[in-house]
């Protein structure tokens, strides 16, 4: 009797209660030429039941893309889904125009073929759906996958890099299911993990060094990465590329979004097991994912507390180490990169960004929706203009009970301070997204807007939970050149003036048009066209003074028309604190 219990609970210690699969390594396209089709499929996450997925050629996720520094590329992304949706290429350096933000739509049926130089450092990006209000729905679904950047000085140093085999990308995520064990898109029941879209994982690996490239692709939950046996890592990348050198911790925190690369050193472990877990028990209330998800005062979301991985440690995935691969690599290198800090001194210019439940909600409330500036996002509206070459400090206040993982597109940048504090140093190199503590929080960080200037596409910046990005947590900005776009729009500039120029938002703007000009109407408006102001010119005036004050500008381009009986005179006009 006494030996049968032993015999059982033997078995429940050793035999986890569920069975284990293979981990998924998603497919690797390379060279030049990127076909990628974006479709509707099934996978069975649960024996009985297929659960609906969008896959990028294939059921769920997409292949992981080699991209080399340098290259030209052009990407061929085939919509084969019922929905309209983008592509968005998270944390790459490119032009508006190619950033598949929530205006360069996909119909269904469509392929749209972005080309670019890959401008990026060796570093572990994605790719992802952005469309707007639909992001959270067609990321849960399964569209997304991973973007290696290869590098010379990656290259140089020794570091695992066959993938699949000593270098894994794991995309960690968790996900609700209904009755029927479809995925629900906007839900605190997110209770089931999948690592590459696999339950319950598991992956034999060499007794080496092993390289782990973890991306929190998660709509809302933060994951506290650390090993069930303790041991250290060391992290040598952050979302951006290399860190200056390797940096030993043995939890790492990673919000949605967030990226890093870890080397594990398995050299003395062979024969063992060990998992990968998160251990959320240690994450601070205030997180998505702690055991309270608001920093001050009891929880408040609906579901939340039930879920069994708030605030408990859980596995990610089972590691299970054979012998040493005599080709492997055995060392952890001392350093890896030079990464020059950009000081706070050169910034041209400091933004401010203060998130805040929807307007009107109560300040300080955990529950969304939640604005930037008070604006929930309007595709019909440029929020900020940074001009081409500036480098600027942003500062993000987080009013609200819980932290929001900010990231913006077109740069990576450094984290100057969070609550005054330098960031640790895993979070010192290059970052896209920053996680916002709550109850007053700050962070700020400095970045160049270099290489990109587009008057009419926007990039955008938004919480990384996607279902605050989809409630209208999102902004967008423009990269303005002021070298060529303070010139004429086609060939109707012909001599009309502006000044001051640059304008100031609560200065006056003069207009002079040319002396036979025949002026009826001076029309103001945003560079999406939407009209801020109209102006009547005076029967034989030639003339005409706009007060700024009022329109409650920020920085930024105007587009000045002059509507004349026979012709149309139009410029752009920068306008500056
Ligand atoms: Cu990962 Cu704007 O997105
Ligand atoms: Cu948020």
């Amino acid at each position: 009797m006494r030996r049968s219990l032993y015999a059982i609970l033997f078995l429940t210690v050793s035999a986890p209660s569920f069975s284990q699969n293979p981990l998924v390594i998603p497919d690797t396209l390379s060279g030049t030429v990127f076909q990628l089709q974006i479709q509707n499929g099934s996978r069975v996450f649960y024996p009985g039941f297929n659960t609906n997925t969008i896959g990028v050629n294939g059921d769920y996720l997409g292949p992981t893309l080699l991209l080399n520094q340098g290259d030209f590329v052009q990407m061929q992304v085939t919509n084969n889904i019922t929905d309209t949706t983008t592509i968005h290429w998270h944390g790459m350096h490119v032009p508006a125009q190619a950033d598949g933000g929530p205006h360069i739509t996909i119909l269904p049926g469509a392929t749209w073929t972005p080309s670019f130089e890959i401008k990026d450092r060796a570093a572990t990006h994605w790719y992802h759906p952005h469309l707007h209000m639909k992001t959270a729905e067609h990321v849960t679904k399964g569209a997304a996958g991973f973007i290696i950047v290869r590098d010379p000085i990656e290259a140089a140093i020794v570091l695992p890099r066959s993938y699949g085999v000593d270098d894994l990308p794991l995309a960690i995520q968790t996900r609700a299911f209904d009755a029927s064990k479809q995925f629900i898109f906007e839900s605190a029941l997110d209770s089931v993990v999948v690592v590459n879209g696999t339950k319950n994982p598991f992956k034999a690996l060499s007794a080496n060094v092993v390289r782990l490239r973890l991306l929190n692709a998660a709509t809302e939950r933060s994951f506290n990465f650390g090993f069930s046996n303790n041991m250290p890592f060391s992290v040598i990348a952050s979302d951006g590329g290399l860190l200056a050198s390797p940096v030993s911790k043995t939890r790492l925190l990673l919000s949605p979004g967030e990226r890093a690369e870890v080397l594990v050193d398995m050299t003395s472990m062979a024969g063992q097991s060990v998992y990968l877990m998160s251990y959320a028990s240690q994450i601070a209330a205030g997180i998505y994912g702690a055991a309270n998800p608001q920093a001050m005062g009891p929880n408040i979301i609906t579901g939340y507390t039930s879920n069994p991985l708030n605030g408990t440690n859980f596995n990610l995935i089972r590691f299970d180490i054979g012998s040493a691969d005599p080709n492997g690599v055995f060392s952890i290198p001392i350093s890896l990169t030079s990464i020059t800090s950009i000081p706070a001194s050169s910034a041209n210019n400091t933004r401010s960004f203060t998130f805040m439940p929807q307007v009107g909600g109560p300040t300080g409330s955990l529950i969304g929706p939640f604005v930037i500036n008070m604006m929930p996002f309007d595709m019909m509206m440029i929020n900020d203009t940074v001009i081409l070459g500036d480098t600027e400090i942003w500062q993000l206040t987080n009013q609200t009970r819980i932290s929001h993982p900010f990231h913006i597109h077109d740069i990576s940048f450094q984290i100057l301070d969070i609550n005054g504090a330098p960031p640790a140093p895993e979070y010192a190199g290059w970052k896209d997204v920053v996680l916002v503590p709550p109850m007053g929080g700050v962070a700020r960080f400095i970045t160049k807007f270099e290489d990109f200037a587009d008057p009419v596409y926007p990039y955008m910046y938004h919480c990384h939970m996607l279902t605050h990005e989809d409630g209208g947590m999102m902004g967008q900005f423009l990269v303005i050149d002021t070298t060529t776009s303070v010139s004429e729009i086609g060939s109707s500039f012909s001599g009309m003036k502006i000044y001051p120029n640059p304008g100031t938002m609560s200065g006056k703007l003069n207009i002079q048009l040319p002396d036979d000009f025949e002026g009826v109407l001076i029309r103001v408006s945003d560079p999406i066209g939407r009209v801020l102001v109209t102006h009547q010119i005076e029967k034989g005036g030639n003339s005409a003074q706009i007060d700024l004050s009022s329109l409650n500008l920020s920085n930024g381009l105007l587009i000045i028309e002059a509507i004349g009986e026979r012709d149309v005179l139009s410029r752009r006009y920068i306008v500056k604190k």
